[in-house]
């Protein structure tokens, strides 16, 4: 059906409080791109929370085929959100009773080829992102007001793109991307300890500059070593790679986009399309 003919419950307690979960996965040539890692992060963010999920991963799998396949879905935006459901208004959990599964195939929204050309700007917020401790961001739940907030201080200061920290004041990620920075020749990625999502684009990344011999490796960044950096990047699976040129006002290296950035981004291309041939 058409996105606007869909319909959940006012009482819906995703809708009421955020206790849902969720992937978006990018689909290129009808195909969604590392969709088997999208569906055991699903189930282990499923798992983070204590929601089961009823569906088997073949069910799962079957209904985003069906999906693609109705919306005749070729480049598109698959997002797949599973809610608690309804029950008698208690924030338990076991008041929920009938689990929602949503599936949409939209039309995508990506960086033009100008933004990848000239990158964007950053803001390291004052938001601290979420203690693995209150909500685990490895689990992708319904509930983005940490990051809301985070790209709503961004915006305030006129850039792009939100840097969080975490209250440590490490940098952990974007608001919805990982983050990358150049420093001494090595691309280096926060590690998952510091809290933060495990993206599947970061992973793939880190699998990727394994097999092309380019450096890269998970380990604590400060603010100060992201300033340093020659070159800084966010990634996740809509925008691929985005270079960032501007941090809170200062230009990253030259101030222009690094060739090391655009290197990454032909060898993240590659493997996508030689994983989407077909399914
Ligand atoms: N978000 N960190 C956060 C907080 C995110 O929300 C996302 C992605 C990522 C990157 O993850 P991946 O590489 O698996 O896409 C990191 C999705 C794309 C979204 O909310 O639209």
């Amino acid at each position: 059906m058409e996105p606007e003919d869909a319909r959940i419950s006012v009482l819906d307690r995703g809708f009421l409080y955020g206790d849902s979960i969720y992937e978006v996965a990018r689909v290129y040539n009808g195909v969604p791109f590392a969709l088997e890692a999208h569906l055991e992060r699903f189930y282990a963010s499923g798992e983070r929370i204590g929601f089961a999920l009823p569906w088997s991963r073949n069910e799962l799998r079957n209904v985003i085929k069906e999906t693609l396949e109705a919306a005749a879905a070729t480049d598109a935006y698959l997002r797949v959100i599973a809610t608690r459901g309804c029950g008698p208004l208690d924030l338990a959990p076991q008041a929920a009773i009938d689990p929602q599964l949503i599936v949409m195939a939209l039309a995508p929204t990506v960086p033009s080829k100008e933004t990848y050309e000239r990158g964007r700007s950053a803001w390291t917020v004052s938001v601290r992102r979420n203690l693995k401790r209150a909500i685990d961001p490895q689990a992708k739940t319904g509930n983005y007001m940490n990051n809301v907030l985070a790209v709503a201080d961004a915006r305030r200061h006129g850039a792009d793109e939100a840097i969080m920290l975490d209250v440590e004041g490490r940098v952990a990620e974007g608001s919805s991307a990982n983050v990358w920075a150049l420093i001494d020749g090595v691309w280096v990625t926060p590690p998952l300890e510091v809290g933060i999502l495990g993206g599947i684009t970061r992973h793939t990344l880190l699998s990727i500059c394994g097999t092309a011999k380019v450096a890269a490796e998970e380990r604590m960044i400060w603010p100060e070593d992201l300033a340093a950096a020659s070159e800084v990047c966010i990634c996740s699976s809509m925008r691929e790679i985005v270079p960032i040129v501007l941090l809170n006002g200062k230009p990253i290296g030259t101030g222009n986009v690094g060739r090391n950035v655009a290197r990454l981004h032909e060898l993240y291309r590659a493997e996508v399309s030689a994983q989407t041939k077909s399914w």
